[in-house]
Formats: C-alpha cells, structure tokens, sequence
C-alpha cells in the first residue's frame, strides 16, 4: 500500500512538474496599485496552476538599475515573502513605504523550458501634504483647551519626519513640544498630525510650527485671554486643573 501511495504521488509530482506555473493576470498588461508613504502593500502575483515545485521566483523594481528586491539594501528588511509556504502564492509585501518605492515592478518565474515568464505592477506611492498650509490665529481663555489643527491632505499617508516646534522671543528659540500634549496620529490616520494642547495658560501664547520632512510647514498663533497667573508655573509642571482648583 504504501509503495502504491508513493507511486502516486510520484506521478502527480511528474504531471504537476510538466504543467508548471502559469501566472495569474499576464493578460494584464500592467496592474497599477496606489499606497500611501508608511504603509505595507501586497504586489500580487500567483500560480493559477497548483503548484508542487517551487517555482524559481525573482521580483525586481524596473529602474534603470535593475534592483532585485531580496538582495538590495534599499529593502533590507522591507520584503515579506510567501512561496516557501504557499508555493503559488509568489507575492511580495512591501513595509515603511516611502516616495523612492513609487515605480514599476515584475514578477518573474522561470518556465519549464527556463524561459522568463512575468507579470508587471505600477505602484504609485501618495506621500503626506500639508492640507493647509495658511498661518492660523487661535484665541483662547486661560484653562481652556485648544487643537492646533495640521494634517496631510491623505489621511492614510505618514510623514517621514514630524516636529512639533514653539517659538520663543521672536522666532528665535525653537523648543519642542512634549509635555501636555495630545496627539492623533494613529495607525488608522497617521496623516493626522494636530496636537491639543490642554490646560493653557499666559506661557502658551506664541507662535507654534507643524513641520513635515523638513521642508513644508504650518504656523499657529494662540492667544491666550486673561491675566497672568502664579498658578501657571504649576500648569507648566504638568498638574492638572482639577488638582488645582480644589
Ligand atoms: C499570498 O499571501 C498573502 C499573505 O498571507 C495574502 O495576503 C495573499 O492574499 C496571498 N495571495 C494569494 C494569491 O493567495
Ligand atoms: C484629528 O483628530 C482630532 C481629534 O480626534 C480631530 O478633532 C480632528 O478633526 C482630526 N483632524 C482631521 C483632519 O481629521
């Protein structure tokens, strides 16, 4: 019995080998994928055969260098693949999209007769701009809250870098902000890049900047109404206004 099991296998390994892999979507002469800077994308591509070998399997960025993607720098530790599992499933996950990634990719197996058979991908990378870029004036009682609004036109896109910057005496100390500070920028809208301030006192008035990548950015002024307060110095450690008042 167990002979003829292994004979069996042995044949539909031989019959699967002969079909090899047929790719999926070739008809398609260029699939195009939009994703969004920080995000992971799946380029599809898959066996529409059931496959018992793996096929010999390269995904590359088309480039004027052509760029393999397992073994380039530029996506050490970025590549996810699933063929060692899942034979026919011969797609690539890209991670920490960025701007560079944009571009055109193939899929490439080696066929029976070891000729090229391959499959292309456009993938279109939207990166994070400054949905309002206009100076903004805020007025606020002291002990009051206040969002200072800045956010990239795609909500889905992340900046690569994001500082967070109050001016003091003119706009000539830049100081970042950290404590009292709320922010929204979740996984689910990175893109999200307002900050709530709460509890502000006389010391919070001023200029604030929203800056992405080092390059574009949003003032705010806050005015703060009321006097000034010796409670402030306590605001600025970081009590609570409840701690306060009672
Ligand atoms: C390949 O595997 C990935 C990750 O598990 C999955 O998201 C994708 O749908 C699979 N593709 C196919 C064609 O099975
Ligand atoms: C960002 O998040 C805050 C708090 O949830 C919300 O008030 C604000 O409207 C959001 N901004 C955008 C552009 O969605």
């Amino acid at each position: 019995m167990w002979i003829s099991v292994f004979l069996i296998s042995a044949i539909l390994h031989i019959t699967a080998g002969n079909e090899g892999c047929t790719l999926s979507g070739t008809n398609i002469r260029l699939q195009e994928i939009t994703a969004f800077t920080g995000q992971s994308v799946l380029l599809p591509c898959s066996c529409t055969v059931r496959q018992f070998d793996t096929p010999r399997l390269t995904w590359t960025k088309l480039s004027q260098e052509t760029v393999i993607l397992t073994q380039s720098e530029l996506y050490r530790d970025r590549v996810e693949q699933f063929n060692e599992k899942f034979p026919g499933n011969l797609s690539v996950l890209l991670s920490h999209l960025t701007q560079d990634d944009q571009g055109d990719y193939r899929c490439t197996i080696k066929d029976r007769e070891n000729r090229d058979e391959y499959r292309d991908i456009r993938l279109h990378v939207k990166g994070c701009t400054l949905s309002d870029s206009n100076q903004l004036e805020i007025v606020r009682s002291r002990g009051q809250s206040v969002l200072l609004p800045c956010s990239c036109t795609e909500l889905q896109a992340k900046p690569l870098r994001l500082t967070w910057t109050k001016f003091l005496d003119g706009q000539t100390h830049a100081i970042p902000l950290r404590d009292r500070v709320e922010m929204f920028n979740t996984e689910k809208s990175p893109g999200n890049l307002s900050v709530l301030l709460s509890c502000i006192t006389k010391e919070d008035q001023g200029w604030y900047r929203c800056e992405i990548n080092n390059q574009n950015f949003r003032d705010i002024r806050i005015t703060v109404k009321g006097k000034r307060s010796d409670n402030d110095a306590f605001y600025h450690r970081g009590f609570s206004v409840n701690n306060l008042t009672s």
